[in-house]
């Protein structure tokens, strides 16, 4: 009854991974213009199911003679188990019916039937722990080759696949498969060849008795996938009414403050108590079913039985058949519906498998959109010796092809020259940094570094010559040394300090418990806003990037600590080409040039002085800067 309870949680898991799936699906339809695309999609769905279980099955190809020692130890296993009845007919039939009872015989039957619990049990043994051990390094090396792909998509990707759904393909999907292959395939080697067994034993025993007992098996199949589909609606409909549950209690923990502002306790009391009856409701009829199916199942085992006492009896006191052919038939009978309801049961964690492996395969397949230069093409700039000049020529560019964002910039920076950039949100800030580093592939004009196209130098040399920091640093769990030299061990210690001294952080690195070998925890919480930030600046002296880009990097720091930036980023600077996009104006206004952007392009650029003497939005938004208080200190 637990395989009962546990299987189709697979399945429910997945469809609702396939909804969410969908959705995704839809959103970006709708997006764009290819709806044609789509339902296309869905009739191709049966298809690239069959042929992504047929790749995936892929990855099972080395382990084929394990899975040969599998099924032989399978083989073993279950014919000793199976031995055991035809053992006792032996003993009935050839020796104690015709009155041969000594000891010894005894003891040697004894000893027989030992040695064979034991083979089973070995053998057993030996093919659950192969199968684990095939299934578990299936699944660790779709997980690596899932990750590393993941890893290497281009962001267009994770517009695409949201990260919600990219850690359910790589934990949960995974574990399906995991599962298929520790248990459906068990179950199919194992339960199918005992089926086999059981009924070659029996026509060896008797092929009349035989006969009579394969007539109730279609019964059984039918019955058992009938049921099967009952109980699978009945699960999944207890699901859905659980998480329903839990999001109605969800939503209304979060706005607490909210229903009790709004006096709407009583309220939501009654919506609470109609979706716990309903949840309720479904959990009794999904274990209503659960025993309705397990009795019939046990009912319909039980009329097979007795079907054979009466035929097998019949036979016997009729002395066309001996006493120990019963009894060996009986037990057969018994053990025959076990496997027949493992199978039905692992058929569900099989279709699920296919979703899986589809939505996997899916992943794997999509080819990165942007790539690197082929080597004949790849440009051999090195990131020490670029100066830092950069021009974007003519450069259009849009997530979507229907809605440009970028249109026909021209911009070009000399090396080692600072500029800022303001503007509104949206205004395409980030965007046009995101085209610097290559996240995306712009759709017309160039962007070039010291001349070279971007396009033609490899990513990796590409993010080694532009050094980016947002917002929200990321950091990894490690300790503070690790996350400076980003955990590459090529990069001394005393590097690694030497940059945390430079930006000012040591001060507040010696103030941790376990100084530069404190271990921050995920992301690096603990650690305030700007500490983070710091961190994040020690990490772009130690890889030394030619061209600097802080993206909003000063936006959410409290003013003592974006002094502390600010310094860090003067000593940063020095050298560097380095654009500074942010929304307090002392940030930028220190910069040789200013850019002001509105809805893609460029409206204003001056240095700061001409900009206000210009009298134009940069010099409104510095006289509204002054009036809000926020005008900093000439001196920064
Ligand atoms: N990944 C994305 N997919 C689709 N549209 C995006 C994406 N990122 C940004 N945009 C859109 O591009 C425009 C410019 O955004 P962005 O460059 O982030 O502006 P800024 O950094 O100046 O606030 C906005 O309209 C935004 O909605
Ligand atoms: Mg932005």
């Amino acid at each position: 009854m637990s395989d009962t309870d546990e299987n189709p949680k697979h399945t429910n898991h997945n469809s609702k991974n396939h909804n969410s799936k969908r959705t995704d699906h839809s959103d970006n339809s709708s997006h764009s213009d290819n709806s044609a695309v789509k339902s296309e999609a869905s009739t191709k769905d049966h298809h690239s199911k069959r042929a992504s279980f047929k790749e995936m099955m892929g990855y099972a190809k080395p382990h084929r003679w394990a899975f040969a020692g599998i099924f032989f130890c399978s083989l073993l296993g279950i014919s000793a188990d199976l031995l055991q009845p035809y053992l006792v007919k032996i003993a009935i039939d050839d020796h104690l019916a015709v009155g041969q009872t000594s000891t010894l015989f005894l003891v040697k039957l004894a000893a027989v039937f030992l040695g064979l619990a034991v083979i089973s049990f070995i053998f057993t043994y030996i093919q659950n722990n192969l199968l684990q051990h095939v299934g578990q390094s299936i699944v660790s090396r779709i997980r690596k080759d899932l990750f590393r792909h993941i890893s290497k998509m281009s962001m267009s990707f994770f517009d695409r696949f949201h990260i919600g759904s990219l850690v359910t393909n790589v934990s949960s999907d995974t574990e399906t498969i995991s599962s298929f292959f520790t248990q459906v395939l068990l179950s199919l080697i194992r339960d199918g060849m005992m089926l086999v067994l059981i009924i070659f034993f029996m026509f060896q025993l008797d092929p009349m008795l035989a006969s009579y007992s394969l007539i109730i098996l279609p019964v059984i199949a039918v019955v058992a996938a009938l049921f099967r589909r009952r109980l699978r609606s009945a699960y999944q409909n207890a699901r859905t009414r659980l998480s329903r549950l839990i999001a109605f209690t969800a939503e209304n923990l979060s706005g607490m403050f909210l229903i009790q502002a709004f006096h709407q306790e009583d309220e939501q009391k009654k919506r609470f108590k109609e979706q716990n009856a309903l949840h309720l409701e479904a959990n009794i009829t999904q274990a209503r079913s659960n025993v309705i199916f397990n009795r019939t199942f046990d009912i319909l085992g039980n009329a097979a039985l007795v079907m054979m006492v009466w035929l097998g009896g019949r036979a016997v006191l009729g002395e066309s058949l001996q006493v120990g052919v019963l009894y060996a038939f009986i037990s057969y009978i018994r053990q025959f519906f076990q496997p027949i309801n493992q199978i039905t049961m692992q058929w569900n964690t099989f279709q699920s498998t296919t979703v899986s492996m589809d939505r996997i395969w899916n992943i794997l397949n999509t080819r990165p959109e942007v790539h690197d230069p082929s080597p004949d093409q790849a440009s051999p700039l090195e990131s020490q010796h670029v100066m830092g000049q950069i021009d974007f020529n003519d450069v259009s560019f849009g997530y979507k092809a229907d809605r440009p964002i970028i249109q026909h910039m021209n911009l070009h920076l000399y090396p080692g020259e600072m500029v800022g950039i303001v503007g509104t949100t949206g205004a395409g800030k980030s965007t046009l940094i995101s085209l610097l580093n290559r996240f995306y592939d712009v759709n017309q004009g160039n962007i070039q570094i010291d001349g070279t196209d971007i396009r033609h130098i490899p990513q990796a040399a590409l993010h080694r010559i532009v050094g980016l920091i947002q917002q929200e640093p990321f950091l990894f769990s490690g300790t503070i040394i690790d996350n400076v030299r980003m955990f590459r061990e090529d990069i001394t210690r005393e590097q690694a300090i030497e940059a945390c001294r430079f930006v000012g952080a040591d001060g507040m690195i010696s103030r941790l418990p376990q100084g530069y070998d404190t271990r921050l925890s995920e992301r690096g919480s603990g650690l305030s806003a700007g500490e983070r930030q710091l961190i994040s600046f020690a990490r772009i002296v130690v890889f030394q990037p030619r061209i600097l880009i802080l993206d909003e990097a000063t936006a959410n720091l409290d003013s003592h600590t974006e002094q502390l930036v600010q310094h860090a980023l003067e000593s940063v600077s020095q050298g560097r080409t380095t654009i500074v996009i942010a929304h307090r104006l002392s940030t930028v206004m220190h910069a040789d040039r200013i850019l002001v952007m509105e809805q893609g392009s460029i409206v204003e650029e001056g240095s700061h002085q001409e900009l206000v003497a210009s009298q134009g939005v940069y010099a409104d938004l510095y006289q509204h800067a002054r009036e809000a208080g926020q005008q900093p200190s000439k001196s920064g």
